[in-house]
């Protein structure tokens, strides 16, 4: 059923040219006096209503590849074929069952382009996620090496640095395990808080990180953060970091942002076990047909090899030799990721011209500029964020749930929304980001009305 945005006339009482002086007057809409915003209101509900008989539907709410990136890597499903040699070092036959922990010249590749040992990886199947759900399994039930199986213990806490990745947070909840909020800075999570209740509170068991281009702010952790993380001294002696680091070649620019190598400091600090990191080539070659990867300390490893050994006999060696193929070497891997920036990049301009445009001089939105990732972090007026996702949905967009970047669902503030700008084409992004604006200043101006 189309959406009928209706509102009171509240402008009956206003001359035409008022609307054109306010609008000179100043862009700066908590400037405006509340009979100045009822004229600037009509005339945002009259362009609403024109993108609203376009009849849109468009879709931002997943960070999903745009088919033009999934074209990029259609030449690794050529990398192999029935003439192809299916040997490897430490494996004569990858048609076979065999090597649990993956190809080791993958691992030689992957710890190229990382930093980290090669013997400290486990290639795990075409998901991090499903290898991050394997670690908390194990840990539920068996316990971190010798201490008592989370399951077992009275209470589980996680820390969420937010806003985050909604299917960290829903994992977690699946578990039953409790989560608290950890503030971010534009150098990572609040590290005098996560000091302060790690050292304290014995519950607190892991804490989840996305430390380059995070999700949804796209923010790399400063060294510091990574030094102060490495440097923890948790009171439970079965805290992990769960590291994910999902974004850990993807640049928008030449501008980098160089993340320091956690496995590197923790060792410095005696504090080999407390990391796991995850990552995985789903948005290097094709999501859901990648190769993920988990890497950890010694005894982290023994014990999640073993795990590993009664879930599978081996994971998929084909895809895993076919990407070895396809990537070949980290010269290779960086030219492929700069192709797949070369697609992104314009539509991330799509949307920061625009707000910037839009509210550079109306600081009733804020919004984060990655250098690179997924994903664009806004933040609406508090209070505000629910209804200008529903404004936009009204008018054929769909954004990210909103609450969904937050523990339980739950934004406290109702002003956090992720925009994730790859799948459309630039050209749905033009119209996208057009409702997207609109949208948030009517709900800026309902609310402030009294509207909302
Ligand atoms: C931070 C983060 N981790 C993990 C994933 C999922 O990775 P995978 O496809 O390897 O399960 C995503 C996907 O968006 C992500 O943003």
């Amino acid at each position: 059923m189309p959406f009928a945005y209706t509102s009171p006339d509240l402008t009956q009482n206003f001359e035409g040219t008022i609307f054109e002086k306010v609008e000179n007057k100043m862009k700066n809409l908590k400037l405006l006096s509340d009979s100045e915003l009822r004229v600037l209101y009509e005339d945002y509900l009259k362009k609403y209503k024109e993108l609203q008989d376009k009849k849109f539907n468009l879709d931002m709410s997943r960070g999903k590849p745009s088919p033009e990136q999934l074209n990029l890597s259609l030449s690794l499903l050529d990398a192999l074929n029935s003439q192809s040699d299916f040997s490897s070092e430490g494996c004569a036959d990858c048609r076979n069952y065999g090597l649990m922990d993956g190809l080791p010249e993958l691992k030689q590749l992957i710890s190229e382009l990382t930093g980290i040992d090669k013997e400290s990886f486990i290639i795990g199947g075409n998901s991090s996620l499903s290898m991050m759900f394997d670690v908390i399994s194990c840990f539920m039930i068996k316990g971190v090496s010798n201490c008592t199986p989370w399951i077992k213990q009275e209470k589980i806490k996680f820390l969420c640095p937010v806003p985050g990745y909604d299917r960290h947070f829903a994992m977690c909840e699946h578990f039953r395990i409790e989560l608290i909020s950890v503030e971010m800075t534009p150098n990572g999570p609040d590290m005098d808080f996560i000091e302060e209740i790690v050292s304290k509170d014995k519950q607190v068991k892991g804490i989840w990180c996305v430390p380059k281009y995070s999700n949804p702010q796209g923010i790399t952790y400063s060294p510091e953060t990574v030094e102060r993380f490495a440097s923890l001294k948790p009171l439970a002696p079965d805290f992990r970091i769960f590291w994910d680091n999902a974004y850990f070649v993807h640049d928008l620019t030449e501008e980098k942002s160089p993340l320091l190598d956690i496995m590197q400091e923790c060792k410095k600090h005696g504090n080999e076990e407390l990391p796991i990191i995850f990552f995985s080539t789903s948005k290097i070659t094709l999501p859901g047909a990648g190769v993920a990867f988990l890497a950890c300390g010694p005894e982290n490893l023994k014990q999640l090899k073993e795990n590993y050994s009664f879930k599978t006999v081996g994971f998929d060696k084909i895809n895993q030799l076919r990407h070895l193929k396809f990537l070949k070497n980290p010269t290779q891997v960086k030219a492929h990721m700069k192709k797949q920036a070369e697609i992104i990049k314009p539509k991330f301009d799509v949307i920061l011209n625009a707000l910037k445009e839009e509210f550079q001089e109306n600081p009733i939105l804020s919004w984060t500029n990655p250098k690179g990732g997924y994903f664009i972090s806004v933040n609406t007026e508090d209070g505000c964020a629910k209804k200008v996702a529903e404004v936009c949905k009204n008018c054929g967009l769909t954004l990210t749930k909103v609450g969904s970047t937050f523990p339980y669902g739950k934004d406290p503030r109702n002003k956090n929304i992720r925009l994730a700008p790859t799948y459309l084409s630039a050209k749905e992004l033009q119209s996208a980001i057009k409702i997207f604006c609109l949208s948030v200043k009517i709900a800026y101006v309902e609310k402030r009305l009294l509207l909302i």
